[in-house]
């Protein structure tokens, strides 16, 4: 007999944009394959008695209540060597990287405060829920190990690559930049991820040389892309003197002539894109990484930058999928982000953004866009059984899944903070990898 593993909640199970299966009295059934869980069913708590009742015992069945169970996030741009950033002054992007964020990056130089930095983010990270997604270190060799080994889920990690324009003790030359990517991109394969910072300070030859050496392994490509007007002048100016560059129209350009763009790249932020970028990122199939709090305004927390054209990314047909971009985002958990999406969009009229919309970009379309979505994403049958346990304290459960995440995220939306406590449970393949009693 297989062994079988039998939870009972409400479960929440994200299909796309606008379809979240939604069972309010529910059973998740688990079985073993290999070394670990995978899911092998999910039902109604009454059908799944009747077919199952004769297999359930005291030892492998966990009745939640009525707790939420639902898949673990996926969150597809953060730093997380910026955790100490998060609540600096955030006066403009610009400023706010020269000022706080890459002094605080050039500390993770010390091996002994870069390990225990990354023993604390990453056990904080699983707490709240995030079990997937794409990462960015600091410029050092022994960070990015760290984040690698620590890291529990499905995670693509880069070092920020920075030749130009950046402050001296984070300043490399084009050959170590190079040397070191492929170093890093032998000893860890696909979990390495081609991270040139942004066009300001990663030279053309780097992020050329990078792309083909990352296309030819088949790692994933990250950076940033059109994120602030003052920042989009700066790149034009400065690559308008680079020899080879003096007719480029635009940020995307550079990028399509350095061979970052493609169907593993993912581009923070896109903020401020014509129409002809975003025509060209979705010929392309790159994807974009939205990162509602980040780019909300100062008395939000954010740097202020922009909001995402939702409308416009989506009548393109670019994909796209959620990220906190810790630290120009204040908060890990991603069910903050999830409401700054909702709430910034709808606030424009934009009705489109919805919690449904949110989840599913905060979950399986972040797997999809790691190629991962047979296995990983949400909780259909033949996925790994991995999870999250949320308990709420409203009696009377909304019939429809929109209202229901409505209700579960709008009570925190003033003390965001608390978002951090939402999760109590994480099983990752049937782990249970983090237990804390809410
Ligand atoms: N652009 C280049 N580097 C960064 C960074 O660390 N954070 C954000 N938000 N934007 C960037
Ligand atoms: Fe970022």
């Amino acid at each position: 007999m297989q062994k079988l593993n039998f939870y009972i909640g409400t479960i929440l199970n994200p299909q796309n944009d606008q379809v979240c299966d939604f069972i309010p009295q529910g059973l998740l059934v688990t079985h073993k394959i290999g070394k670990g869980y995978v899911i092998k069913d999910l039902l109604p708590l009454k059908e799944g008695l009747l077919r199952y009742q004769k297999f359930m015992n005291k030892k492998n069945t966990t009745d939640f209540g009525h707790s939420l169970i639902m898949p673990g996030f996926f969150d597809m741009h953060f730093h997380w060597v910026q955790d100490d950033v998060r609540m600096m002054p955030k006066d403009s992007l610009l400023e706010w990287l020269e000022k706080y964020t890459f002094p605080t990056e050039a500390k993770f130089k010390n091996k002994t405060y870069a390990l225990k930095k990354a023993q604390v983010f990453f056990k904080t990270l699983t707490e709240e829920g995030t079990i997937g997604g794409a990462i960015y270190s600091s410029i050092h060799e022994h960070a990015l190990n760290y984040a690698i080994k620590k890291a529990l889920g499905h995670f693509v990690v880069g070092n920020v690559l920075m030749n130009m324009n950046s402050p001296l003790e984070l300043t490399q030359t084009e050959e170590e930049s190079l040397e070191l990517t492929k170093k890093l991109m032998k000893k860890h394969q696909q979990k390495f991820c081609f991270t040139p910072r942004f066009a300001i300070t990663t030279t053309p030859r780097v992020m050329k040389k990078g792309a083909k050496l990352s296309d030819k392994h088949k790692c994933f490509k990250q950076t940033h892309l059109s994120e602030t007007p003052q920042e989009i002048d700066f790149v034009i100016s400065l690559y308008k003197k680079i020899t080879g560059f003096e007719k480029v129209k635009s940020y995307t350009d550079i990028y399509q002539k350095t061979g970052m763009l493609g169907k593993r790249s993912l581009m923070g932020h896109g903020i401020h894109l014509s129409k002809k970028e975003l025509l060209t990122l979705s010929k392309t199939q790159t994807a974009l990484i939205h990162c509602p709090t980040s780019n909300a305004p100062l008395s939000e927390k954010g740097l202020g930058s922009g909001l995402f054209d939702l409308q416009k990314v989506e009548k393109y047909k670019v994909r796209w999928a959620l990220g906190s971009d810790i630290g120009g985002g204040p908060f890990l958990s991603m069910f903050d982000v999830m409401r700054s999406f909702v709430h910034q969009h709808q606030k424009t009229g934009v009705k489109e953004a919805t919690y449904v919309k949110a989840l599913y970009r905060s979950t399986l379309a972040g797997a999809e866009i790691l190629g991962i979505q047979k296995t990983s994403g949400n909780l259909n049958p033949g996925k790994e059984a991995s999870f999250l346990v949320v308990p709420f304290s409203f009696r009377r459960i909304p019939t429809n899944p929109e209202l229901f995440l409505k209700r579960l995220i709008d009570q925190h939306r003033k003390n965001r903070e608390d978002y951090s406590k939402l999760v109590e449970m994480v099983y990752l393949k049937g782990d249970r990898v983090y237990f804390h009693k809410v």
